[in-house]
């Protein structure tokens, strides 16, 4: 609850009036940001006791706490199991020990992996999980559906696509694009791109994303639903690039790295079914999410001094 999508949907919830507990065990998140307001607890999301205690007189839980980073799930696919998928069949156990019935939980569009027919469609595009991180997004579903079913759970799955925002995680090893191009051109010195640019993803800015997983908190009797939340709009490495090239007014050194695996080639959300279920509509432009991105995230900018 404490992460970089966490922190802005329990704001949103503080303030549209709802109490609000969050958990964290603070691996990749922090409190900052995070409304006073928020009560937050650092624990694992494994620890089922801590979870019966949190969870007594709570009516919706939002699910987010997970290991993120793709590359890593490559190398320790064990944590991701464990933390990932472990952590949600545990926390779905303590649930239905304390009487909660609905459940929001944060899916990732990365379960539908390498494929040729786009946009990518919940019903008919048959997911091909490309890392153990999707895996574990994938298994988690399946637990969250077919646990549903038998114990009655309510439970709405967003297969969230590639949110950026103010606050996004990024290291060496967990270099998202935008937060990556973003202050590698206002440092003014090289931008690597990993292959030649033509790649697609379907980038969404943090606040379509909190709305979308607010939204669905408001489906009546949701049965074994999976959505896909994004902008529904492709676009490629290179166009991310060329916008945070006129963002920054930078004019950097541009390296092509060809030899890193990087993913699917392409990647672009249907959103019928968020239309259709949830009323959803993006509100904000690529350039318009890049622009407050870069004005709202002080870590992008070229330290002085
Ligand atoms: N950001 C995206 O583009 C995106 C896309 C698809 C899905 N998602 C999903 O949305 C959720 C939030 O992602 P994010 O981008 O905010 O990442 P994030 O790393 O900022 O947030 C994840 C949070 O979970 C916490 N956490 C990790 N392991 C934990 C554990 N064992 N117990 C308790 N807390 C733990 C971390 O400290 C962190 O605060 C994740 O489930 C992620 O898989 C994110």
């Amino acid at each position: 609850m404490a992460g970089f999508l966490g922190t802005p949907l329990a704001n949103q919830l503080v303030k549209e009036g709802n109490e609000v507990i969050g958990l964290d065990d603070f691996s990749a998140g922090n409190a900052e940001g995070l409304d006073p307001a928020v009560r937050l607890v650092r624990g694992n999301i494994t620890d089922r006791e801590l979870l019966w205690k949190l969870l007594q007189g709570v009516d919706c839980v939002y699910h987010l706490a997970a290991k993120v980073i793709v590359p890593d799930s490559i190398l320790y696919p064990s944590e991701y199991e464990k933390v990932n998928v472990g952590g949600t069949v545990t926390l779905l156990e303590a649930m239905r020990d304390v009487g909660i019935r609905h459940m929001i939980f944060s899916s990732s569009g990365t379960i539908y992996g390498f494929q040729k027919e786009q946009p990518l469609k919940e019903e008919t595009t048959k997911p091909k999980p490309a890392s153990p991180y999707a895996v574990s997004k994938l298994a988690s579903e399946y637990y969250i559906n077919t646990i549903g079913r038998l114990w009655g759970l309510e439970a709405v799955c967003l297969r969230i696509f590639n949110a950026y925002g103010p606050r996004q995680g990024f290291s060496f090893t967990h270099a998202p694009v935008i937060p990556t191009f973003l202050k590698q051109s206002a440092a003014r010195g090289t931008v690597i791109v990993h292959g030649d640019g033509h790649n697609t993803r379907d980038f969404v800015y943090v606040d379509d994303v909190v709305t979308a997983l607010i939204l669905a908190s408001k489906i009546r009797n949701p049965q074994e639903l999976v959505i896909n939340i994004g902008s529904g709009i492709e676009t490629s490495v290179q166009e991310v690039l060329d916008l945070a090239i006129k963002i920054t007014g930078s004019k950097p050194e541009i390296v092509y790295n060809q030899r890193r695996l990087g993913g699917p080639d392409r990647m672009c959300a249907d959103l019928t079914l968020a239309r259709k279920l949830l009323n959803y509509e993006p509100k904000v432009s690529l350039e318009e999410g890049m622009r407050l991105t870069y004005a709202l995230d002080r870590r992008l900018h070229k330290q002085t001094g």
